[in-house]
């Protein structure tokens, strides 16, 4: 199919019933699903929205295009959840069917208010010249799952000075007030964060000023700016559209970075002492992470991977796009660690014997390995049978360096991009690892979370093997099959 403006901005009622059965039928076929990430049922899922605990349960909405594997008028689809791993997909909740949201219901927020869930997202709205107006909206959940949305916009147009590109609300509460974040472009064509703030929830919203860590420009557009705390300290993620290599490097076509703090000015709306800007994730697929602080005192994050403007091998299948495993965010002498919840242990079914020189790896796996200091190496992940090739992974404890390839790990993704990424580890160290696959995605989790690396690959169906070549010691190697969800 070759998507026109008119088919992805085709109202969901004028879609023929069969449209989504024969995705469904095709999708059935996939050996590149999931098992235990989160995955579209059908078309395209991207960022999380709505990351929050309402309900006695963990709330998760995610932005889908359900007719196909591409952007297209997009809803939030619920998921809820007792453990941060088996998620209840309870279906469409925000659909683009108010005039404040007719081209989409774009990403956004949750926060309990009373005893009501309450929703802050961007609606788009296009004009006859396919000019944006983007919206703030608002919409109340009730414990029953009714939705209500505001008739009325929370923030009706940009700021002065602000183009089209203003969306992407967290809202979150400090003291008497309630705060919306907010991405931004400003006309010079400059990504900014924006503050907004309201005594009540529903409004009047007014601008607070620009929340600021230092002078560096953010690139041409910021989305999905993300502001938390740990242990006191501000940590926000954001994703600097176009942000020069000079202040924060990458080999994505888009990044998503996150910097810290010692403390945050909510006056001035100031980080107070702002680290280097840094990746979230040094691998190849995360973006539009979202964090919040959970009542129960964790940091839990969520990211999509999958990235704006790229294709994936299983476009052909009719879905795209995943979201990562939920993570625990901590601050270890000031320094991120991302870890993936650890209800994740409930899914191991088989231990792994890894003792023989090449073991079979079951397609939902984990891994966990130490690469002791001095060691040079690689793990492969053999994917290809017939030519030993696949996921590699290549050590190296004596300069503190680690690099991942996808190249020989099945079809192509963004090659345009390099098809390996390189992360820096501590020079003359051991490191520990902690490695999950799910049949077309991995994410690998290093030194406790201090480094993680996250990427999608299309390899033929496992089992695959593992193999290890250049280690001269022992990796006290670790390894379950993960069973479905
Ligand atoms: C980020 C993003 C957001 C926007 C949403 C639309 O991936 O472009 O800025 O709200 O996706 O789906």
């Amino acid at each position: 199919t070759s998507w026109t403006t008119a088919m992805r901005y085709r109202p969901y009622a004028q879609w023929p019933a069969q449209q989504l059965i024969d995705l469904r039928a095709k999708i059935a076929q996939s050996h590149w699903r999931f098992g235990y990430h989160i995955q579209p049922t059908t078309g395209l899922l991207n960022d999380p929205n709505g990351f929050t605990y309402f309900n006695g349960q963990w709330q998760l909405f995610y932005q889908s295009f359900p007719f196909g594997p591409v952007h297209g008028l997009k809803s939030w689809v619920h998921l809820v959840s007792d453990d941060l791993l088996h998620w209840q997909n309870l279906g469409r909740a925000l659909t683009p069917d108010s005039p404040l949201d007719q081209q989409g219901v774009y990403s956004g927020s949750a926060l309990p208010v009373e005893d009501r869930l309450f929703l802050m997202y961007t609606g788009n709205v296009r004009d006859q010249q396919w000019q944006r107006h983007p919206k703030q909206n608002g919409a109340w959940l009730t414990t029953a799952n009714q939705v209500t949305k505001l008739v009325a916009p929370l923030i009706s147009d940009p700021p002065t000075g602000v183009t089209e590109h203003f969306r992407d609300p967290q809202l979150i509460r400090h003291g008497e007030w309630y705060y919306a974040i907010l991405g931004a472009q400003k006309q010079d064509q400059t990504g900014h964060i924006l503050v907004y703030r309201a005594r009540d929830v529903t409004g009047p919203w007014h601008i607070a000023g620009e929340l600021t860590f230092g002078d560096q420009a953010l690139g041409y557009m910021v989305e999905c700016p993300n502001l938390v705390f740990i242990d006191d300290r501000p940590v926000l993620t954001f994703c600097p559209q176009g942000i020069s290599p000079d202040v924060l490097a990458s080999d994505n076509r888009y990044p998503n970075a996150y910097v810290v703090g010692t403390a945050f000015d909510w006056e001035h709306l100031r980080i107070v002492n702002p680290s280097p800007l840094r990746l979230l994730d040094a691998g190849f697929d995360v973006y539009a992470t979202q964090a919040f602080n959970a009542p129960d005192g964790q940091v839990l994050a969520v990211s999509w991977i999958g990235l704006p403007d790229t294709t994936y091998p299983s476009d052909q299948e009719g879905w795209a796009n995943g979201l990562s495993m939920v993570k625990t965010l901590r601050l270890c002498h000031g320094e991120l660690r991302q870890t993936p919840v650890t209800s994740l242990e409930t899914l191991r079914t088989r231990r792994l014997a890894l003792t023989t020189e090449s073991a079979s790896i079951p397609a939902q796996s984990e891994l966990q390995f130490t690469i002791p200091a001095d060691q040079q190496g690689t793990l492969t992940i053999v994917m290809n049978q017939v030519t030993g090739a696949g996921l590699t992974l290549t050590f190296d404890t004596v300069h503190g360096k680690l690099v991942v390839d996808r190249s020989a790990a099945g079809a192509g993704v963004a090659v345009d991009y390099g098809t390996s990424r390189t992360a820096t580890l501590p020079v003359g160290q051991a490191v520990t690892g902690q490695l999950l696959l799910d049949n077309s995605v991995f994410e690998l989790y290093l030194n406790d979370g201090a480094t993680v690396l996250t990427g999608r690959l299309f390899p033929p169906a496992g089992p695959w093997q593992l193999t290890t070549t250049g280690f001269t010691v022992a990796l006290n190697l670790q390894g379950w099959q993960l069973a479905s969800i």
